[in-house]
């Protein structure tokens, strides 16, 4: 089959303005969120990127009886003929997201069959705290054939502490107990802007639900939901990824439509890493910056420095003057980019979860792989900065999760084209 790659000729700075499309991580658990609706009306989801993600999760809504209508980065669902609580096994293995149907289709049906989304290629990706959590809540779940079986006549409010901020595991159980009889108490959620963004649409639905952005959400269970119209909050993960290949190209751009606070923590490590950034309402400007290595750059949990910044964030610290480290604290294998870097002469050393950088002038294009969708990214950025030719393959990880992310490049003033290509093995997307 043939597939794709970015085709990238290094050595041109970014220049102009981007403007940044919805959240794919307030996106996913949203659309599953819609399964809550138990009116014949549609929700309207506004500013939706067209990325594969949307794309499955739409397959996977369709799938289970729903109308999904896809036009001009808004997505209509009617829920009215749901009439399936069983995502595919093919469907689960396509995206790990899926499992944040097990919520909303406990609440709303009962019961919910899933199978465990596999293995990831940034490490293990347990889901044990999604299964304590809706356990707490009165399901029972077992494994059948591989399959996993939930089922609960009804759903009881609970007061539930999370071993661990887990984004998922906070969102799967505050879709569950939005129906559920009584209160519930999630102690130790995440905070992640992509909850808060959740929990203002479910109470669009009619749901109780206070706290999100704190450690501790209070939910009140309510007999049904309904539908409403909501615009998803911009991409705090893209947008860090343009102001970042605008440092590692010494550009100047603007990247708007977003919500500056949402990227504090990056702002704050670009800055100590030489990066001169303004924050304005809705947009923040980087200017033509000279880099220095930082000590330490550690991932968190939100307001923390987010995971997913990580690989683009290494990208300018392998050509900021002098030593850096970055220490990799929620996932045990997310340090794969780091290896195709040292194939376009980054110096970099790996000790489990801690990368060591020396800054290096030039990086040289070369072939690379792209192993995840951030990863994949940060590549790009590599490739966008380096001398000479970057081939990134297996681009599909990158449109997971990027909207064509060549044409805003290209509109920046960068030379990337996308190109068919023959060979790619398509791995467990996460
Ligand atoms: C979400 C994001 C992902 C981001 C991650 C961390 C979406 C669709 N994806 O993923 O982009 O990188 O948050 O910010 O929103 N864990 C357990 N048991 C569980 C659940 C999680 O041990 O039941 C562990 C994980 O293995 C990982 C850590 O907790 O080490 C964080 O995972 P989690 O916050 O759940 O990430 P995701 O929701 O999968």
């Amino acid at each position: 089959m043939f597939m794709e790659r970015f085709v990238i000729e290094g050595g041109n700075t970014l220049q102009g303005t981007v403007t940044i499309k919805g959240a794919k991580n307030s996106m996913l658990p949203i659309m599953a969120a819609s399964v809550l609706n138990s009116s014949d009306r549609n929700i309207e989801l506004f500013n939706i990127p067209d990325i594969i993600d949307m794309h499955v999760m739409k397959i996977i809504l369709e799938s289970l009886g729903l109308e999904v209508v896809f036009s001009n980065n808004t997505l209509t669902i009617n829920t009215k003929r749901l009439s399936s609580y069983a995502v595919s096994d093919e469907l689960m293995r396509e995206m790990r997201s899926s499992i944040f149907l097990m919520g909303p289709l406990l609440a709303r049906l009962g019961k919910v069959r899933v199978t465990y989304p596999g293995g990831c290629s940034i490490g293990p990706r347990p889901i044990d705290l999604h299964f304590k959590g809706l356990e707490a809540l009165g399901a029972e779940i077992r494994e059948e054939n591989g399959s996993i079986f939930a089922r609960a006549p009804y759903l009881k409010g609970a007061v539930i502490h999370l071993d661990f901020p887990s984004v998922g595991a906070t969102e799967n159980l505050m879709m569950a107990a939005v129906l559920a009889r009584g209160k519930t108490v999630l102690h130790n959620v995440a905070k992640e802007p992509e909850i808060v963004d959740l929990q203002n649409f479910l109470n669009g639905m009619g749901a109780i639900v206070r706290g999100a952005g704190t450690d501790t959400i209070r939910i009140t269970g309510v007999e049904a939901l309904g539908s409403c119209s909501y615009r998803i909050i911009p991409d705090r993960i893209v947008a860090g990824t343009f102001l970042m290949a605008a440092a590692a190209t010494g550009g100047e751009i603007l990247v708007k439509g977003i919500i500056p606070s949402h990227l504090d923590a990056v702002v704050a490590k670009m800055r100590e890493a030489g990066a001169e950034l303004e924050a304005y309402e809705d947009s923040l400007f980087i200017r033509k910056s000279k880099l220095k290595g930082v000590e330490k750059v550690c991932t968190l949990p939100y307001p923390g420095f987010p995971t997913d910044l990580q690989a683009p964030m290494m990208v300018l610290l392998a050509l900021a003057r002098g030593r850096s480290t970055i220490v990799e604290s929620i996932f045990e294998a997310r340090f794969k980019h780091a290896y195709e870097l040292q194939r376009m002469n980054a110096r970099i050393h790996i000790d489990g979860r801690k990368a060591y950088l020396w800054g290096v002038d030039k990086l040289s294009g070369t072939d690379v792989v792209a192993t995840d969708l951030r990863a994949g990214a940060a590549l790009v950025i590599a490739g966008l900065a380096a001398e000479g030719i970057t081939t990134v393959h297996n681009i599909r990880h990158i449109d997971r999760g990027y909207e064509r992310l060549e044409i805003d490049l290209q509109k920046l003033g960068a030379k990337i084209q996308r190109e068919k290509g023959l060979h790619e093995q398509k791995a467990a997307s996460c």
